[in-house]
């Protein structure tokens, strides 16, 4: 069944992300963005990962309802569930109390939801939920193309979805790295996918073959590329300095 595909399990960094949300000292929290019945989060705790440490974020109070009642543990799960859009930018919304205090994101299946303008704004709202940590990390998957091309499907809440190349993907954070001053590595690759087809031969859908986009955005710490902005300055005054001296000596 789609919705109990663990898909977060596959990714390369599973173990260390559950190593991280498991130790005691500096434990890391999770954020499950779009989690629909939220099996991701229920697979990290059967694995063992401490439910505190887990926040899902779903649109749909029924989704958030019915994951309850399918893995019965609305007593035991003492994250949080959060319904909400993640476009919600009210100030004393549900959304805004995540405000710097999320080391991982989970994004299954969400991206490929929205235009490539929404896209923006989603990464954007993402990096602002985030704590200014060296290991923090975005992760997850969503169709794909080999180039990256807006499509247009009933399935997007506005109509149109954007499908990203790995160029495009880094493209993408890019603009989020520059909007939100802070600098993220994405490693992103295709894979032919068997599972996912339905709908497929519906007109929305152009391409032959279902490609898989799977993601794994690092961040690289302000501090240090402050450092190097800094360096990268100073080296360039100096470089300045030196050819005007050039340029006076050139001349005597
Ligand atoms: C395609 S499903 C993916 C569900 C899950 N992540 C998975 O991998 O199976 C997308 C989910 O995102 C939710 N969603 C859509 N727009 C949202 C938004 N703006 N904020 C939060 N959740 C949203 C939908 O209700 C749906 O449950």
């Amino acid at each position: 069944m789609r919705f109990l595909d663990f898909s977060l399990a596959k990714m390369p960094s599973y173990d260390k992300i559950l190593a991280r949300l498991c130790d005691t000292t500096a434990p890391a929290r999770l954020l499950d963005v779009g989690c629909c019945f939220g099996q991701d989060l229920r697979r990290l705790v059967a694995d063992g990962a401490p439910s505190e440490n887990l926040v899902g974020l779903e649109l749909e109070p029924k989704f958030v309802d019915l994951g309850f009642g399918l893995f019965a543990d609305r007593e035991l799960f003492k994250g949080q569930m959060i319904v909400g859009s993640i476009f919600d930018e009210s100030v004393n919304g549900p959304v805004a109390s995540l405000k710097g205090s999320i080391n991982i994101v989970n994004a299954a299946f969400f991206f490929h939801l929205f235009s490539l303008d929404d896209q923006i704004k989603l990464g954007v709202n993402l990096v602002n939920l985030m704590k200014d940590d060296p290991k923090a990390m975005v992760l997850g998957r969503h169709l794909g193309s080999s180039i990256g091309e807006e499509r247009s499907s009933p399935m997007a809440p506005t109509g149109k979805m954007y499908f990203h190349s790995p160029d495009s993907f880094k493209s993408l954070w890019a603009t989020i790295s520059e909007r939100t001053q802070t600098t993220w590595h994405v490693n992103a690759w295709l894979e032919v996918t068997s599972t996912h087809t339905k709908g497929v031969g519906e007109s929305w859908w152009t391409g032959n073959q279902i490609l898989m986009l799977h993601f794994e955005v690092h961040q690289v710490t302000s501090v240090g590329v402050e450092t190097n902005l800094q360096t990268e300055r100073v080296g360039t005054w100096w470089s300045r300095i030196f050819a005007r001296i050039l340029q006076v000596k050139q001349r005597k």
